[in-house]
């Protein structure tokens, strides 16, 4: 991955809740680059760019888009397709202007993955699902992309699109787009 970045202390400069995007399509590299960052493999040993409880790898990365909604695999870093159509509507849940990304990454803490659901378990994967929604906004302000972390959505219906059980839980989502008038 060769990519020409801004340093650390300019990349937390610039990180920002962006609101307003363009409808400039994100490449696929971009993309590639997005996801890795967020929670790609950075170690022959299987573990991640973002840490989890233990080791959990409990996140369920779903990148929403006009076409589709796809599941992203850390370990291959692969993208399966797991629902068709524009469905960025179920993440914008009223606020409409979220739904103008071109892509929306929605983070789903699976806790069937460590078969671990008390109260304490869901706070460390809310916790693991906060630090990779942080790595998200960090790359989008390296890469001059606009995002914003968020917990409104249409919960009951991505579950319902996306087949989840009881204890795979949506919790926050991050729209990402170039900004407006870029
Ligand atoms: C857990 C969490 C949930 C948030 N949910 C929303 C949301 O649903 N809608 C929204 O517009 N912003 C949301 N935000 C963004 C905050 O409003 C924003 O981070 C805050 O106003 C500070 O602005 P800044 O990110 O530009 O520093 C959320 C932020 C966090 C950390």
């Amino acid at each position: 991955m060769k990519r020409s970045t801004l340093s650390v202390m300019e990349t937390f400069k610039e990180r920002k809740s962006d609101r307003a995007f363009s409808q400039k399509d994100i490449d696929s590299q971009t993309l590639s680059d997005l996801l890795w960052c967020a929670q790609g493999k950075n170690r022959e040993d299987g573990k991640l760019t973002t840490p989890t409880c233990r080791n959990w790898q409990e996140i369920r990365l779903y990148v929403f888009d006009s076409k589709g909604v796809s599941l992203y695999n850390p370990q291959k870093h692969t993208l399966t397709s797991v629902a068709k159509g524009d469905n960025r509507g179920l993440i914008a849940g009223g606020q409409n202007w979220a739904a103008d990304a071109p892509v929306c990454l929605v983070l789903v803490a699976d806790l069937d993955k460590p078969k671990s659901y008390d109260v304490r378990s869901q706070r460390m994967a809310a916790v693991d699902v906060g630090i990779c929604s942080q790595n998200i906004s960090l790359a989008c302000a390296a890469f001059g992309l606009a995002t914003v972390p968020r917990a409104t959505m249409d919960i009951k219906s991505i579950c319902q699109l996306l087949n989840l059980t009881e204890n795979q839980l949506p919790l926050i989502n991050n729209p990402v787009g170039y900004p407006a008038g870029k």
